[in-house]
This record gives C-alpha cells, sequence and structure tokens, in this order.
C-alpha cells in the first residue's frame, strides 16, 4: 500500500513515520511518498525517518519529491498535510489579528479566516490534481484549518476526503480516564465543527457516566479543559467543551494574554523550527542526529501548547496526563486500516453534515462520530445541539461559506463579509481593516487588495 503526504517536510512527518513503523498486521503501508515545495525541509526530514528506521528490516521505504503529480501517481492514500505560507505566515495572521484587538489564533476567530483564504485555493487545486491523477486513492486532510479546508476539497472529491483532528479524541480519552473507563470502552457523544465541539456525554456500558464527572469539582478540576474552564462553568453547560473554546468563552482574556505575551505562538515555533531544519539539514549529520534533534524539539513544542491559555485561567504547567493527545497519526492510521481493510471502527472525524445536524445544510462539513468501513465514513446519528451551541456552530459556519466564497471570487467584499460575520470580530470596520492588513502581508492574499 502506498502513501503520499503532501507537506511531507512538515514537522509532525515523524510522528506518522513512528506509527507505520510499529503498525506489523498484513496491507500495511510499504512506500511513503514525501512531497513539498521545500527540498531543503524534505532533505531534513528524509534523515529524520532514516534514523527512525535504522535496524528495522521491514521499515516502509521513503522516496521524496518536489512534483506533485509524480507524489500522487498510484498513492493509495493521500495525507495532505500542507502549510500555506509556512510558519511565518501563521505568525503574520496572529500578530496582524491582535493589533486589531481580536483573537490572532491559527484556526479561530479572524487568524483562521486569514489562513483559510489563503489556504483554500491551494487546497481546491490539490483536490483537482488528486481527481486526475489518483481518482481511488482516499485523501486524509490534517490541513488546518480543517473544517474549511475539508469541505473546500469535498466539492471536488466529495466523500472521499475525509478531515481530522486529534482534540476530541484525546478531549474523550481523558474524561473516560478519569471516571475509571478504558478509552475504547467509551462512546464519546461529540459534535460540532472542528475545534467547535462539545462532548454531551460519554457512555460506557450504555450508561452516561459524564453526569457523575460534572457533579465531582475535584475530578473536573483534575483536567486539562477542566482546569481551563473550571468547573462552574462547565457545568453550567453542562457538557466538556473542546478546548478552543476557551477563545470564545474567555475571549477578551485570551485576547490580552496573546497580546502581552513576549511571542505568539507561531513566531515561536517559526524559530523553533528554524533552529531544528537548520541542525536537522547540516551536511554528514552523525547517526541519529538529526532524531535526536527532532525529539527536542517536540517535546518543548508540547510542553508549551496552549500556555497562553492555561495562564488566563490560572493553572500551570501541563500534566503528565495531559500531554497525552488523540494523536494525528494514531487517528489517520485507524481510519486508513478501517478503510483498507474493511475493518469496523468508529473514529470523530470531519465529513459532510448529509442530515446529521438539522441546522445546517448537506455539505456543511461537520465533526462527529462516523462509522468508518471500505465505503468510508458516515456520520452518526446525534442528538440535536443546545440552542446556545447552534448559534456558534451556525455563525461560525456563515463565516466559513464566505471564506470559500472570497477565494473564488476573489472579492474584497466577500473577504471582508468572512472576517465580519464571525462571532469573534466585533466590527465590520475592524473587518475591513483585517482584510486590508492581510492583502498587504500575504502574497497570496493580494487579489483582494
Ligand atoms: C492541536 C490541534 C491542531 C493544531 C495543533 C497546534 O493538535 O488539533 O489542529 O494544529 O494543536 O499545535 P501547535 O503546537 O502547532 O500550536
Ligand atoms: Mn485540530
Amino acid at each position: 500500500m502506498r502513501l503520499t503526504i503532501l507537506g511531507g517536510g512538515g514537522f509532525r512527518v515523524p510522528l506518522v513515520y513512528g506509527a507505520l513503523l510499529g503498525d506489523r498486521a498484513e496491507g500495511r503501508v510499504s512506500h511513503v511518498t514525501l512531497y513539498d515545495e521545500d527540498s531543503g525541509r524534505l532533505r531534513a526530514m528524509a534523515r529524520v525517518l532514516a534514523d527512525q528506521a535504522a535496524g528495522i528490516a521491514d521499515a516502509p521505504a521513503v522516496t521524496a519529491t518536489t512534483d506533485l503529480d509524480e507524489a500522487l501517481r498510484g498513492a493509495d492514500f493521500v495525507f495532505s498535510a500542507i502549510r500555506v505560507g509556512g510558519l511565518e505566515g501563521r505568525a503574520a495572521d496572529e500578530r496582524i489579528a491582535l493589533a486589531e484587538g481580536v483573537l490572532g489564533q491559527e484556526t479561530v476567530g479572524a487568524g483562521g479566516i486569514a489562513y483559510g483564504l489563503r489556504t483554500v485555493p491551494v487546497a481546491r487545486e490539490i483536490a483537482r490534481r488528486v481527481a486526475r491523477t489518483a481518482p481511488d486513492a482516499w485523501v486524509i486532510n490534517f490541513t488546518n484549518p480543517a473544517g474549511v479546508v475539508t469541505e473546500a476539497m469535498a466539492e471536488e472529491l466529495g466523500d472521499r476526503v475525509i478531515g481530522i483532528c486529534d482534540s476530541p479524541v484525546g478531549l474523550g480519552r481523558r474524561i473516560a480516564r478519569l471516571l475509571g473507563a478504558r478509552p475504547e470502552d467509551a462512546w464519546i457523544d461529540y459534535v460540532g465543527l472542528n475545534h467547535l465541539g462539545w462532548v454531551r456525554g460519554l457512555r460506557i456500558g450504555g450508561r452516561d457516566e459524564l453526569p457523575r464527572l460534572l457533579a465531582d469539582a475535584r475530578a473536573l478540576e483534575s483536567f486539562e479543559e477542566g482546569r481551563l474552564f473550571g468547573a462552574e462553568w462547565l457545568r453550567s453547560l453542562g457538557a466538556i467543551p473542546n478546548e478552543y473554546l476557551h477563545y470564545y468563552y474567555f475571549n477578551r482574556d485570551t485576547v490580552r494574554a496573546y497580546q502581552e505575551a513576549k511571542q505568539t505562538r507561531g513566531a515561536f515555533l517559526r524559530d523553533q523550527q528554524r533552529g531544528f531544519y537548520a541542525e536537522a539539514g547540516r551536511p554528514d549529520p552523525a547517526p541519529g542526529a538529526a532524531l535526536a534533534a527532532w525529539d527536542r524539539t517536540r517535546a518543548e513544542r508540547e510542553a508549551t501548547y496552549m500556555s497562553e491559555n492555561r495562564e488566563v485561567a490560572g493553572v500551570g504547567a501541563r500534566e503528565e496526563s495531559d500531554l497525552e493527545s488523540g494523536g494525528y497519526e494514531k487517528v489517520a492510521l485507524a481510519l486508513m486500516r478501517a478503510i483498507a481493510r474493511d475493518e469496523r471502527a468508529t473514529l470523530i472525524l470531519n465529513v459532510r453534515n448529509r442530515g446529521t445536524l438539522s441546522v445546517l445544510d448537506a455539505e456543511a462539513v461537520i465533526e462527529v462520530p462516523c462509522l468508518v468501513d471500505a465505503n468510508g465514513a458516515h456520520p452518526v446519528a446525534v442528538d440535536p445541539l443546545p440552542l446556545h451551541a447552534v448559534g456558534l456552530v451556525t455563525s461560525v459556519k456563515a463565516a466559513e461559506r464566505e471564506v470559500l466564497a472570497a477565494a473564488a471570487s476573489g472579492s474584497r467584499a466577500d473577504a471582508v463579509k468572512a472576517f465580519a460575520l464571525h462571532p469573534l470580530v466585533d466590527s465590520v470596520g475592524v473587518a475591513r481593516r483585517l482584510v486590508t492588513g492581510y492583502a498587504a502581508e500575504h502574497p497570496g492574499l493580494g487579489y483582494l487588495r
């Protein structure tokens, strides 16, 4: 089986390759093709992967290319994990929004819209190329903002593109552990959009155990989301929100914390990763050196994840148990396995709504538990959202739709509408200045000037 990774020079690629190395089952991936525009990053990544494979006899073969069609030809699965504009672009997304007093974040609010505007045209082009060059391949989209990017690719690829995120699984797993259950035995009642969803229940043996957790303030404040939102607010909601909802429920506080931080997340990662790629790309590295540099960088990155939000909430460093994420690579591998081997699995994925949430149309990509088999991912029926969640989900989806429209039309008015309709952008005047600011900064958005 052949897997192609678009954005193959990206920092998370060794996580995927590590998961593949641990897969001993029949029909596993035998060949990985890394595609990236940047040959230097590809070279550095190929070294890390070679270090990972050292001493493993049947490690999947790795090839690297900067030619997209060559990368796609013959692929069974395509992971799309690109970052249009790089971390420099992420840092600019954050900086320009924060200067206007609104949230500058990778996937949420003004920063997410800027990133979406930049990424959607590229994602659409990739989808067209996949449809032409590898029409039978399944595309697993990791590229953020994952919901709107998956929706853009689905225009061309339909249900052959599936978006993934690690945050719902990680959340479900942390809650299950707290309740003394094995995560694999729990049914997680989670629904919403990507980075905008809620765990409304967690059933173990058919019984909803979430009320037991909500009743126990100490247990509630012993895990990442509990500390972030506080027991009282979680009880008011009667649900556990995805950690990204912190940006909505504590918006003013997080904006201020981000403005006061000495560096934004994007700027921190940009500098950190610059060091890593320089080190891993050095001529004639000692065996294992590239992998060691990567591992050091990864640990530091994980330890500082969402640190401004934790500061707002007045909670300290991450606990060991919080560091256990859902793992993109694990979700992706489980998904690929279920499709390739027709092994039924239930996974929380980004797929087209069909009729799942009645407040959204059939094409809207939502994040929801899905049954997966060789026919793809099928959303399961879920209870309707409460009104406060309907409000957020529909207004954010409306903003996403304007992103899709603006990326197609190139119209400044559409782009202004995308920012202005987002619940975290509080003025049309701000939206106009954001479009001007982003168009001046990002070469790919020059059309909006
Ligand atoms: C989580 C989200 C991803 C996001 C990442 C950002 O894993 O689910 O969608 O890309 O956090 O982490 P970073 O270390 O880049 O800030
Ligand atoms: Mn995510």
